[in-house]
């Protein structure tokens, strides 16, 4: 069924595992991710970002999804990820998402704080609840680009205040994790992590997860981190197989055949991540 990313958020907060969140593009990779969490029995979130609802059209990522989750028995959340505007929070909301994020993060602070303030008070109103972010992060992910200098970790005091004015149900700080591959193993600040989840007692949210060490992203979870987002990862395995195929296969024009073992692939990364966020205790 489909569900508010709440509970599943609260539950793993409280418990210590994280809620994958993986970026669905198009059907094939929707269809990878569903099938790597029923095979674990798992949660789990899809998110689209404002270029993928552009992309694929908001009215078909509801159909497809609600008739996805229609027929599972494992809880999925449909997800706004990097919502670029109040506009666009409204347009998700009306379509059924269960979740939506509010990127407020390249603004000033107040107006950061003002903005999600909006969000929360129209997506409260329907049940959905609000991740919202501070600070920056690194990296490309669609139409934002964050140079890794000009990354900022988030003020941990900042986010206490943030927290506390806007009501948001999750929280996206930036501690070192950046969107995209990693030129070098990232830098993590879990001090701060542990310190803002202390100090707002809301799940965090890891982005830019691809690239970060198996190790790393689990020794996150007992710090707060509940909801990990994955995306440059499956479009990078999602091609690279794509392109094997169409290399091997120079004849091929059948996209019920080309798309496959793409699709397979991605199914195995989801598996595997699903399973690396998972505590000791399975879900
Ligand atoms: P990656 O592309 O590094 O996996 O980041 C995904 C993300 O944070 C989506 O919001
Ligand atoms: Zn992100
Ligand atoms: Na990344």
């Amino acid at each position: 069924p489909l569900v508010s990313s709440k509970p599943l958020l609260d539950d793993a907060y409280k418990n210590h595992y994280a809620i994958g969140a993986f970026a669905v593009h198009n059907l094939e990779i929707m269809k990878a991710v569903i099938s790597g969490a029923e095979k674990i029995d798992t949660p789990v979130i899809f998110q689209t970002t404002p270029g993928t609802i552009k992309y694929v059209g908001i009215e078909n990522i509801k159909n497809m999804v609600n008739s996805v989750a229609e027929k599972t028995s494992i809880p999925i959340a449909l997800h706004l990820d990097h919502g670029d505007s109040f506009k666009t929070v409204l347009q998700c909301l009306r379509a059924g998402y269960t979740s939506v994020m509010i990127d407020g993060s390249k603004l000033q602070y107040e107006e950061n704080v003002a903005l999600v303030q909006k969000v929360v008070e129209a997506a409260h109103y329907v049940n959905v609840p609000v991740e919202a972010e501070l600070g920056t992060i690194g990296g490309v992910e669609d139409d934002l680009s964050v140079d890794e200098q000009d990354a900022q970790l988030t003020d941990p005091d900042l986010a206490k205040d943030f927290v506390a004015r806007t009501d948001i149900d999750s929280f996206a700080p930036a501690f070192g994790t950046a969107h995209g591959l990693y030129k070098k193993e990232p830098r993590l600040n879990f001090e701060l992590v542990r310190k803002i989840s202390e100090s707002t007692g809301r799940p965090i949210v890891m982005h830019g997860a691809s690239g970060v060490p198996e190790e790393k992203v689990r020794e996150s979870l007992q710090y707060g981190v509940s909801k990990v987002n994955f995306s440059t990862e499956l479009k990078v395995e999602f091609v690279a197989r794509l392109r094997d195929y169409l290399n091997d296969h120079p004849h091929t024009d059948d996209p019920r055949k080309y798309f496959v073992p793409a699709r397979e692939a991605v199914e195995e990364i989801v598996k595997k991540k699903i399973l690396m966020l998972q505590s000791q205790q399975t879900y």
